[in-house]
């Protein structure tokens, strides 16, 4: 199986694309990044992927008119590059449904909450402010909703009782650099299939055990 063609989209420091880049070295994920884009031109993640030697390219919506413009440009560069699939590493931009729909099932996100709960921005704060004893992160194939789509995969993180939104960030920060790695890999070896809006893992066994917080 032809190693997957990857583009990633980023806004920020780029800790997950860095991750993905890693994986993408291990020839078990079959999959090569071939094209970093994002929407800021200080992204420290810009750097990293040079770095790897990956081509990189900013994209600014000031340069045009509308959203559709600028998500047009966004999957121009994309098809010319030959991605195959699309990866959302902190891209701080709502895509248009028209974009969405162009990668209908060829686009995924890394979201830092377990989904369905904590859709949107500041998920920590508000984890914490609801006391749950559990937070995560979860990858998923995007669809129009925001952070709404098939789940590929979820890890699960404890909360500790001083938690800030910051030390919980972390914590699920590391969860998260260990689990899109490994959505990557199921994705592109083909061991992810869609029943309608649920993803299917072909093969995985289910970790045992129970996640308990406080443990006894
Ligand atoms: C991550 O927490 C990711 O889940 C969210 O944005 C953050 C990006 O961090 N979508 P980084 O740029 O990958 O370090």
């Amino acid at each position: 199986m032809a190693a997957l063609k990857v583009g990633v989209l980023i806004s920020g420091r780029g800790s997950n694309l860095q991750a993905l880049i890693e994986a993408g070295r291990d020839p078990a994920t079959n999959a090569r990044i071939v094209l970093v884009l994002s929407n800021k031109a200080d992204a420290g993640g810009l750097a990293r992927a040079t770095a790897a030697g990956i081509p990189t390219a900013v994209i600014d919506r000031k340069a045009y008119a509308d959203r559709a413009g600028f998500d047009a440009e966004l999957d121009r560069q994309l098809r010319s590059a030959g991605v195959e699939l699309v990866c959302l590493a902190g891209f701080m931009r709502i895509l248009t449904d028209g974009f969405i729909a162009a990668w209908h099932n060829r686009m995924i996100n890394i979201h830092p909450s377990l989904l369905p709960a904590y859709r949107g921005l500041d998920t920590h704060a508000r984890a914490l402010a609801d006391g749950v004893k559990l937070a995560g992160c979860t990858v998923h194939y995007v669809r129009p909703e925001l952070d709404t789509g098939p789940i590929i995969l979820q890890a699960a993180v404890p909360v500790a009782s001083d938690d800030t939104p910051d030390s919980l960030a972390a914590r699920v920060l590391t969860a998260e650099h260990r689990a899109y790695p490994l959505a990557l890999r199921l994705v592109a070896t083909g061991r992810v299939r869609l029943d309608g809006e649920k993803a299917i893992l072909d093969g995985r066994d289910v970790p045992a055990g129970i996640m308990m917080n406080p443990a006894d």
